[in-house]
Order: structure tokens, then C-alpha cells, then sequence
């Protein structure tokens, strides 16, 4: 790959950083009236090209076959971090904080960027090829950064799964993608305990016969079980392993999928959701540098995993594309004190400070007495992954930022690739609780759900959606195109339909209402209640399940489960046995905080789970109900009443 390019890419000459707000609301009509445009400008402005492309756009969006920048070719891990390291190998690209303070380090471009020839020299000697899927099951620690981005440097996919997932969960994903490789951890270290992280895999492998290599980082100092023809130490075959300069990073086409994250749906297999290359890192440099108004100097921290799209692309992607130093952390918020994270803050001079609602919730319980930290450097503040209530807006805004720093309401989905609807920092004025207006180039609407047109009215309301596409949509769900165009570009064609319910206010100001199917959010973590119900029913004794979201003032929404029992076990907790049947199929973070046994579920003609009417069961709002013609069972409604009433 060759030194940094002619086009603009000498420390990006041509980037343009918006002035005020009236130039944002003119550059985004110019963004929109020529999508085409605004991408290959924004694309030339942030990545280095080894090729540069000849077509910007090609394929549509009710096709779903859309390609962009083809014939480019670029590789990420050089647009990441190569380039700056061949500019100013001494800027600090990462600072890790363990989970006790003072086991932290930083490491600069230039020894990242040895690390990543060594770890891909490494990799490449495990078999490791352009194209082929490799898993990654790491806790947030450097070596899961240099993992992901020496992956990226051979032109293989990344599949990242977050380390709450189960054994089995984990299994489902590995098989899914196909990956012959898995990278771990002996374990990792949380809140003061260890997280068994290479037992799970060894658990998880039972199911994938594909796996041969398991490739394990130590991280503590405890034995764990081996198997010789399977498991080898990074230490033994990263360390040893000289900077192979002749690996160089392989020349990757602009559609080549970067990596595959899987996320739930309304049905009950998570989808993996397929990236490009050079799209996705449009994408995140552009909204790290128009959103997070992101420079070099600047230090970005965000406590999100990058299991989960969050932590990602704004933990890893953007941060490093834009040379700015990134701030990961292994450990919990709440050790060994509750101002753990503003230690942080204040002891790095962090710049960015990006957390979910559910994080800002958990810390606002604690006296604002114990926050003494100056928090002096904090000029951005970002919320993601759920709507954040206005009190809590203001006491981040007040106590965390001391009303200085800008607060952005950003909305993106693992789908988008990276914000979409989002204030920019210095420029938007915000209102609490809206997510405000559309990022450059992107073109969403409202449209009416039963119509599927657009409501042209003032103050329209209904189903989010976007009419043009952007270069970071996802492309495709791994082996299975047909449920990409199904779940996403065929619910109202030519339209990306988000799963989102919206409204616009007088301003055109976005407020996201919440998801329009059975995807739930708890704690910023984004589940499917069917994929909960399917597990649910793995238990011998179910007949029925029904799982719904409710509020929660801690973790936005909780879980609660309903099951109708073929026959009671005797002898048996059997609420306690679906919990548990749960955090083995999926996770712990899945496990309902409630388990209700009932006679019936109340059903729609068609077999269909009335889940509104639970929800209202649930809030002690039976009164309100409403029309229950189209239900099938109506006393199922009485009768689940009575146990949750009962239960009080
Ligand atoms: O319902 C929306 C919610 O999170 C969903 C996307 O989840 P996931 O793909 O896991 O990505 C989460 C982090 C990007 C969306 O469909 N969501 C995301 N951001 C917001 C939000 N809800 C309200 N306000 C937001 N800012």
C-alpha cells in the first residue's frame, strides 16, 4: 500500500468542518439534492484510495444491490492506523484502563501499528486469508483492537461477539458465519471478578465441528483447559513472531464485506449483518468528524463493548480513522467507586465522553456530592441506543458537562452503519429528548403504516424510514439476502424502513417513540423477544410463551415472560428453570426479571401474541385496553390479570 495519496489526504487538507448552524442547513440541502456527490467528495476527504474509484454509486435501493465506490481499493487497517503511524508514529492511539485503576497503559500509532504486522503475520500463519471469517470473543482490552484491525489488515471478516452471550448463543454465531478461527481471552476482569471467557468457547465449540484453531490472549494468571490440538497462546505464536513488513495490508475492493455483526430482529435468529469496507468507514470518519466534531488531539472515550455496534465504530472506527487517541475500558462503572468513570475523564483530559442512557441513569443515583472531579476537558457528550428522558438529559448536561460541553442525542442502529439523525456538535441547538436533525447525505421520512406513503402533514408521525441510501448501510445479512430485503427494503419498497416509530416537531426535529416490532431494549441492549420466546420453549414443559418489554427507571425497558405449562413438574422451581434456560440459550443479559405462569396468553385470530394488551396488563391499565374484537381468547385477558394482580 502506498504512501498517503494525492487526493486530499494529506492530513485531509480538504475536510471541511461546518461554521454554524445555517451553513449545516445549506450544505445539507446540497447533500441530499446530490447524494452522489456528497459521498465520493466525503469518501476522497477521508480514506486513503490505494485506487482510486470510478463509479460512485451503482444497484438501488429497492434492489437491495447497491454498491458504492466500486473498483476503489483501500484497506482499513491502514486507514486506521498505518497512515498515521507513517505521519506521527508518537501520538497515543489507545489508552486502556483495566478494571482496577492502576493497570492501565497507552499504546502510540506507531507500536499499534507493529502490533497489527505481527499479530496479521500471526494470523496468517494460523491460515488466515482474504475473505475468511474469524471470531472474535474478547473482553475490551488492547489485543481486541489489535485483533479486529490485523484482521482488517489480511482482508478477512471480523465477527465480533459481545462476552455476555452464552456458550450457545456464541455457537449459533460462529456456525453461522462459518469462522474456522476463534480469538479469546483466558478471561476477563469486571467490577472486581473474573469473567470465564475461554471455558465459554470450549463450551461454545461443542456445537462447530468448522473450528480448528483457537487462538488465546492470557489475561490472568489461573491455568485453564487446554486442548493441544486445538488451542494456541498469542504470546507464543504473536510475540515471537518478527514485524513481517512483507505482509503488507492486503488491497481490498471498496464492496469487500469489512466484517459481520449480528443483531436481533423480530424473528428468532439474530441476522448477521454484513458491512463494507470502504462504505462503512465513510461513514464513521465522516460522522466522528461532523457529529463529534472529532480533531487529532482529541480523546474519545466511550465504557460501550465493540460486541455492539457502539463501541464499534465509535470506540475503535472512527476515533483511529480520524487519528484521535481512544479511551477502552475493561472494568465497570461502579468499581471500585461510582466516580470510576469521571477518574477517567479527568485523568486522560478526555475530550468525548459517549455512553447509553442506561449508564447515565445508573451514576445520576449516586449523590451529585461524590462528583468532584473537574471534568474541565469534556467538550462533547454523546447519548446513544435508547431515548433519554429530559431530566436525565439535564443532570448529564449539568453535572457531568457543567453545562459546558455539548450534549448530542445521537440515533443509529447496527443496520446504519453509523449516526443518522444526530445534533453536531458547536452547531445544532438541541432540545432534550430529540435526536434533533438528519447527518449530512442522509434523507429520512415519515411514513404513514398503513399507507406506507410519506405523511406530508406539518408535524408528521408514524414509521421512520430513509428514501435515498448512504455509503454505511449494511449490504446484506450473512447467507441469507432474501430476509435483508425482507426485514429492511421490502416492508415499504424504496425505502429503508428503520423499525422505528418517529415524529417530526414544528422545527423538523426528530423524537424517536420506540420500536414499531418485537425488538426490545434493555440496558442499550438490543433483543428480540421472539428469540427469547424460543428459548423459552427449549424447555420440555412450555406450551406456550409470550415475552414483552416494559419501562424500567434503570434499564429503559425490562423483560417479563409469560409461559402456559403442559403440566406442572412436581418438585420443581420452574420459573427458576426458564431463567436459567435462557441464560443458557442466550445470555445473561436476556434473562426476564419476571416470570408469570398463566392459564392462557390471549391470541389474535391468526395465533398472533397480543403483546399490547399484556403491556397494559402489565401497567395496571386493564381499563384502557380498548377494542379486543380481534382477540380470540378473551378470557385468557382476566385471567392473566388475575395472576399478575395476584402476584402484587
Ligand atoms: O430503537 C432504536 C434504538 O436502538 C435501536 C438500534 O439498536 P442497535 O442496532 O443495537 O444499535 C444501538 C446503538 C446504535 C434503534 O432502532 N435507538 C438507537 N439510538 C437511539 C434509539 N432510540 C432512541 N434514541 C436514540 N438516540
Amino acid at each position: 500500500m502506498g504512501s498517503i495519496g494525492k487526493d486530499g489526504n494529506s492530513e485531509h487538507s480538504t475536510r471541511f468542518r461546518l461554521q454554524d448552524f445555517a451553513d449545516y442547513k445549506q450544505r445539507y440541502q446540497e447533500s441530499i439534492s446530490d447524494v452522489d456527490f456528497f459521498w465520493a467528495q466525503t469518501t476522497r476527504q477521508f480514506l486513503t484510495y490505494e485506487k482510486d474509484f470510478t463509479s460512485i454509486r451503482q444497484g438501488k435501493l429497492a434492489e437491495g444491490n447497491l454498491q458504492w465506490f466500486a473498483n476503489g481499493r483501500l484497506n482499513a487497517a491502514y486507514n486506521c492506523v498505518h497512515r498515521h503511524a507513517e505521519q506521527d508514529p508518537s501520538r497515543i492511539a489507545i489508552i486502556y484502563e483495566g478494571d482496577e485503576p492502576d493497570c492501565g497503559h497507552s499504546i502510540s500509532y506507531g507500536e499499534l501499528s507493529k502490533q497489527i504486522f505481527q499479530a496479521a503475520a500471526a494470523l496468517r500463519n494460523l491460515g488466515v486469508r482474504k475473505g475468511d471469517r474469524v471470531c472474535v470473543y474478547m473482553p475490551m482490552i488492547p489485543e481486541a483492537f489489535v485483533t479486529v484491525l490485523a484482521i482488517n489488515h489480511l482482508g478477512a471478516i471480523h465477527s465480533l461477539v459481545f462476552d455476555g452471550f452464552s456458550a450457545q448463543a456464541l455457537g449459533d454465531r460462529i456456525r453461522d458465519a462459518g469462522a474456522f478461527l476463534v480469538v479469546t481471552a483466558d478471561k476477563s476482569r469486571r467490577g472486581g471478578r473474573d469473567i470465564p471467557m475461554k471455558q465459554t468457547v470450549d463450551e461454545a465449540l461443542g456445537s462447530c465441528p468448522d473450528v480448528r484453531t483457537v487462538l488465546v490472549y492470557q489475561h490472568g494468571q489461573d491455568s485453564v483447559s487446554w486442548n493441544p490440538g486445538r488451542d494456541v497462546w498469542w504470546h507464543e505464536v504473536i510475540d515471537n513472531t518478527a514485524p513481517l513488513k512483507d505482509i503488507a495490508p492486503e488491497s481490498m475492493a471498496s464492496e469487500d464485506p469489512l466484517f459481520i455483526l449480528y443483531t436481533s430482529g423480530s424473528t428468532g435468529k439474530p441476522k448477521g449483518l454484513v458491512h463494507s469496507t470502504a462504505g462503512f468507514l465513510t461513514g464513521a470518519a465522516a460522522t466522528g468528524h461532523h457529529v463529534f466534531d472529532m480533531h487529532p488531539s482529541d480523546v474519545f472515550f466511550t465504557p460501550s463493548d465493540i460486541g455492539w455496534i457502539t463501541g464499534l465504530v465509535y470506540a475503535l472506527y472512527a476515533p483511529l480513522l480520524l487519528g484521535c487517541t481512544t479511551v477502552i475500558f475493561e472494568g465497570s462503572p461502579l468499581h471500585p467507586t461510582v466516580s470510576r468513570l469521571w477518574d477517567i475523564c479527568d485523568l486522560h483530559s478526555v475530550t468525548h465522553f459517549y455512553a447509553a442512557p442506561t449508564v447515565i441513569r445508573l451514576l445520576r443515583r449516586f449523590s451529585d456530592a461524590e462528583i468532584h472531579q473537574a471534568m474541565t476537558s469534556l467538550r462533547v457528550l454523546g447519548s446513544i441506543g435508547e431515548p433519554i428522558a429530559p431530566d436525565v438529559w439535564d443532570w448529564y448536561h449539568r453535572i457531568v458537562g457543567k453545562e459546558k460541553a455539548d450534549l448530542l442525542d445521537t440515533y443509529f442502529q447496527t443496520e446504519t452503519g453509523s449516526f443518522v439523525l444526530a445534533p453536531l456538535a458547536r452547531i445544532t441547538p438541541t432540545k432534550p429528548g430529540s435526536c434533533t436533525l438528519p447527518c449530512l447525505g442522509l434523507d429520512p421520512v415519515i411514513l404513514d403504516p398503513i399507507t406506507g406513503k410519506e405523511v406530508e402533514t406539518a408535524c408528521p408521525e408514524g414509521i421512520l424510514a430513509f428514501r435515498q441510501p448512504w455509503p454505511s448501510m449494511a449490504r446484506t445479512a450473512w447467507n441469507d439476502h432474501q430476509r435483508f430485503m425482507d426485514t429492511y427494503l421490502n416492508v415499504y419498497p424504496g425505502y429503508y424502513f428503520t423499525g422505528d416509530g418517529a415524529r417530526q416537531d414544528e422545527d423538523g426535529y426528530f423524537w424517536i417513540k420506540g420500536r414499531v416490532d418485537d425488538v426490545v431494549n434493555v440496558s442499550g441492549h438490543r433483543l428480540s423477544t421472539a428469540e427469547i420466546e424460543a428459548a423459552l420453549l427449549e424447555c420440555e414443559f412450555t406450551a406456550e410463551v409470550a415475552v414483552v418489554g416494559v419501562g424500567d427507571s434503570l434499564t429503559g425497558e425490562a423483560l417479563v415472560a409469560f409461559a402456559v405449562l403442559k403440566s406442572q413438574p412436581p418438585d420443581r422451581d420452574v420459573r427458576k428453570d426458564l431463567k436459567q434456560q435462557v441464560l443458557k440459550s442466550i445470555g445473561s443479559l436476556a434473562v426476564p426479571r419476571t416470570v408469570y405462569l398463566v392459564q392462557d396468553i390471549p391470541k389474535t385470530r391468526s395465533g398472533k401474541i397480543t403483546r399490547r394488551i399484556l403491556r397494559k396488563i402489565l401497567a395496571d391499565d386493564v381499563g384502557s385496553i380498548g377494542d379486543i374484537s380481534t382477540v380470540a381468547n378473551p378470557a385468557a385477558i382476566d385471567s392473566v390479570a388475575a395472576t399478575v394482580l395476584g402476584s402484587k
